[in-house]
């Protein structure tokens, strides 16, 4: 590995991408959101008519994922969400999309969010973050995220659907949601986006400073 590597994992609208693409931008690193990969192999099992749940089809479009795929506008929103949920607890899938991931990083390191950066596809990271808030405070970023799209999902959906898809990244056998042994935790319920990343910035120089 020719930079360093940094993990940004946690559960759904805990403001992993915007503090992973700060970091990327300030750090002069390349940046890769690995929940498109998830759900971008979603869309493509659902235009085949294809059940995200069924392993066969799903491991198949993982096959077929190509870079385009990740540039979809329809990779967001509760229809996306589940699916790529659906697919992710597939191991022929997870397996499917490891190499791209390890790749994306070869040249120059790379900040990477996802569910099990950390863990599983780099457990020797330099840093490693596990950002979470509480459920209202994730459910209601979203809320106001969709709503600014013009989607009117009711909060309350918005909450139970995080809530769900939360419960099945964590319960699955496959590359489960939970911190890294070595991962400092950030809890972003009390902090806006600058202090948040101002708190994440500080606990990745720590670790970027030499020993
Ligand atoms: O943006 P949000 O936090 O809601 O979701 P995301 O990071 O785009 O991830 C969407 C879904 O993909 C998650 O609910 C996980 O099931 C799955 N995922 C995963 O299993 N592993 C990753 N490294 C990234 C996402």
């Amino acid at each position: 590995m020719t930079g360093p590597v940094i993990a940004i994992d946690g559960p759904a609208a805990a403001g992993k991408g915007t503090l992973a693409r700060r970091l990327a931008a300030t750090l002069g690193l390349p940046y890769l959101d690995t929940g498109l990969l998830y759900r971008a192999v979603g869309r493509r099992v659902l235009d085949a008519g294809g059940d995200p749940a069924d392993p066969a089809g799903a491991a198949a479009a993982a096959r077929a994922l190509r870079p385009a795929d990740l540039e979809r506008t329809d990779l967001r929103g509760p229809v996306a969400d589940a699916a790529a949920a659906a697919v992710a607890s597939i191991p022929a899938v997870r397996a499917a999309l490891l190499a791209f991931q390890r790749d994306f990083a070869v040249a120059r390191g790379a900040v990477l969010d996802g569910r099990d950066i950390g863990t599983v596809i780099f457990p020797d990271a330099t840093a490693k973050l596990f950002v979470t808030a509480s459920l209202d405070a994730r459910a209601g970023r979203r809320y106001a995220e969709l709503a600014a799209k013009g989607g009117a999902v009711p909060l309350a959906r918005v909450t139970e659907d995080m809530r769900a898809r939360d419960a099945m990244d964590a319960a699955r056998a496959a590359a489960p949601l939970r911190p890294a042994e070595d991962a400092v935790l950030l809890d972003t319920t009390a902090l806006d986006p600058d202090a948040a990343f101002a708190a994440a910035l500080a606990l990745v120089e720590e670790r970027l400073r030499p020993a």
